[in-house]
């Protein structure tokens, strides 16, 4: 054959990705040694080398497992310490392996490397038979939902082949496999020293009637796992070299998509049609997951990092309250009182931990109550973001339904999740009871002589709700007052709403948690909306964290009364303002679910005026605000 009829034949070729796991010395480096070797993925001198250091060590047969490279670090401590991605081919497949540790604390390495592979093979030492760490990692795989599973019992040669043995350890990972959520799942008993049942069956033990490791690797069905129907783009840059090219890089998470597809941008929901796909190799007919290429549409439509490109008829779910399967991998403990970043396709947002609902003891797979995670530790937990996240079920789609925290102090990876499903809050529950009692019973709205519109007649102006919102410490009341003062001035009818007086009487029975302001907000919504029938222009303070609570009061209100003012103001700036002393108590832990440290803020996403304390002198803010009015006619 041709070099060129070669390389077509090596493209050609399916892939699988695997990964490899089990306990120190059970004998991986050596298997994929041998998976290398038997395959003629060494050449010659390689061969040689490793022959040699062999012998210098004494070892009768040459040791495979010094083939590895990246073994400085292992010799050194004895124990495989990250991930390492070899490739190997045969006549039928290429593979790539994610070798991972298998030393207990390097479970996050394993989630690393496992996470997008379709097969793991763990590694159990017959001499030693399944230990917690043989579970741990069934159970890992089982949440990473890898579809097949391998376990190779190794070391045969140890235990003189013997089929009894190597039954027991079958029929005891078996039995705890059962409670697991794997489908697929083969025994082989191995020595990969020796290369018994590695590629070529093994003559000391005709009792096994099974296939080799390579034959399973070469055949295993995997196109079926794949998801071929969500297209998912997660946009990663934006491409603008010039002012005729506009470009949306990034890789396709899930799916496929062809030009002349019809797509939706997420957030705005705005529609086009994809005009390229284009790639450093040319340009494409079509594309799917896992490619990495630069999407152009027929239409300019706004489109920012972090959005996500799907089609209009199958859409990812949106909402920043979510169950996920959650590994904690940081040497120091879950602190659930503050915050951490998530980091989410190309999305990083504030991530904050609502509820643990259970921990998971991997021995007896038992829930167990906690109110943190260790190191390794693995559970069900209950989490929030500052912005909405487009998201799919880990189940039907990884690379949109997996994330990973990361300590803002540290910038380490601390936890590894896979989404389970959106969260029913208290709120939903509270809101759905909301709109069935609006009103109470026996009651009629009165109808005054003087109406809205007749106040507004006298008044020279209409009436209209100004909506405050931004974290504690960002200026709204400042601001607001201002507002409320030039507006007074000018001899407007206003009232004005804060939450911190709002909390003396009116709401002093509600406290923060999501429930309570939720209850703040609607109450202070329908005073608002009270005060705006009687013609005044309402201006209202309040955090209002949750933009369904904001969303809540602008759908009471006829549309164009309803002004979402969004103060924002970096964090950082709050706290070192902090005029109450509260970041500094909500930082020691002493306030609980307190805004931006301990309980999110979300962002508001179509705010009608948007003011930046931290850069805009407040003259600047309230002439901005009054213009605003004027130019919709309030004023
Ligand atoms: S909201 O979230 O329900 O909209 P609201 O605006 O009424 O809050 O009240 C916020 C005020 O309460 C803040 O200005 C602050 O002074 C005080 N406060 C006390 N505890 C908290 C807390 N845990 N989180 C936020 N603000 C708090």
């Amino acid at each position: 054959m041709s070099t060129a009829g070669m390389m077509r034949d090596y493209e050609n070729k399916s892939l699988l990705r695997f990964t490899t796991t089990g306990s120190v010395d059970d004998g991986k480096s050596t298997l994929i040694g041998r998976l290398l070797y038997e395959t003629n993925c060494i050449f010659e001198d390689q061969y040689a080398a490793v022959a040699k250091t062999s012998e210098m060590r004494g070892n009768e047969r040459v040791d495979l497992a010094l083939l590895l490279d990246g073994l400085a670090a292992e010799r050194e401590q004895g124990i495989t310490i990250d991930v390492a991605y070899r490739y190997f081919t045969t006549d039928k497949r290429k593979f790539i392996i994610a070798d991972t540790p298998g030393h207990e604390q390097y479970t996050r390495n394993m989630v690393t490397g496992a996470s997008n592979s379709e097969l793991a093979i763990i590694l159990i030492d017959a001499r030693h038979g399944v230990l917690t760490q043989s579970k741990r990692h069934g159970f890992l795989i089982s949440l990473l939902q890898i579809p097949h599973l391998v376990v190779a019992v190794n070391k045969m040669d140890l235990v003189d082949y013997d089929e009894k043995i190597y039954n027991e350890i079958v029929a005891e990972y078996r039995a705890f496999s059962q409670k697991l959520d794997i489908h697929d799942i083969s025994f082989i008993p191995v020595s990969a020293l020796d290369g018994d049942n590695v590629t070529q069956r093994s003559e000391n033990m005709p009792w096994y009637e099974g296939h080799t490791l390579l034959h399973i690797l070469e055949n295993v069905h995997v196109d079926a796992d794949k998801n071929f129907v969500d297209f998912r783009f997660p946009v990663q840059h934006v491409q603008r070299p010039n002012l005729d090219f506009r470009g949306f890089s990034g890789t396709v998470a899930s799916g496929t998509i062809r030009v002349g597809e019809e797509i939706a941008a997420l957030p705005s929901g705005k529609t086009s049609k994809i005009k390229s796909i284009v790639t450093y190799d040319g340009e494409l007919e079509s594309a799917f997951a896992g490619q990495a290429v630069t999407l152009t549409l027929e239409d300019e439509i706004d489109i920012s990092r972090g959005d996500m490109i799907v089609r209009q008829n199958n859409l990812p779910q949106v909402g920043n309250h979510f169950d996920a399967n959650l590994c904690w991998m940081d040497e120091d403990a879950m602190d659930p009182s503050t915050h951490y970043v998530l980091k989410h396709t190309t999305q990083k947002v504030k991530c904050f931990v609502q509820d643990i609902d259970y921990k998971i003891d991997v021995n007896t797979l038992h829930r167990e109550d906690a109110d943190k995670f260790q190191l390794n530790e693995i559970g069900r937990v209950k989490l929030k973001t500052s912005q909405p996240l487009f998201f799919d079920e880990y189940r039907t789609n990884h690379g949109t339904g997996s994330f990973i925290l990361i300590d803002p102090v540290t910038n380490r990876t601390v936890a590894a999740g896979m989404i389970r499903g959106k969260t029913r809050t208290v709120r939903d529950v509270t809101r759905s009871k909301r709109a069935e009692s609006r009103v109470s019973p026996n009651v009629k709205w009165e109808t005054r002589l003087i109406t809205r519109e007749v106040f507004e007649e006298r008044n020279g102006h209409k009436g209209a709700v100004l909506w405050f919102t931004g974290l504690s410490g960002s200026g709204k009341t400042t601001v607001a007052s201002q507002v409320v003062a030039s507006l007074f001035e000018a001899g407007k009818q206003v009232a004005m709403l804060d939450g911190d007086n709002v909390r003396h009487g009116l709401c002093g029975d509600l406290g923060f948690s999501d429930r309570d302001r939720s209850e703040n907000i609607r109450r202070v919504g329908e005073a608002a909306k009270l005060f705006y029938e009687q013609g005044n222009i309402v201006v209202c303070t309040f955090i209002s964290p949750f933009q369904e609570d904001r969303d809540f009061v602008r759908s009471i209100l006829p549309d164009g009364a309803f002004f979402e003012v969004f103060v924002k103001c970096d964090i950082e700036v709050c706290k070192r303002r902090d005029p109450k002393g509260l970041y500094a108590k909500a930082i020691a832990g002493e306030i609980k679910d307190f805004t931006g440290i301990s309980s999110p803020y979300e962002e508001p996403q179509a705010a009608e005026m948007v003011v930046e304390t931290d850069l805009q002198t407040t003259e600047a803010m309230v002439a901005a605000i009054l213009a605003k009015l004027g130019n919709d006619g309030v004023i």
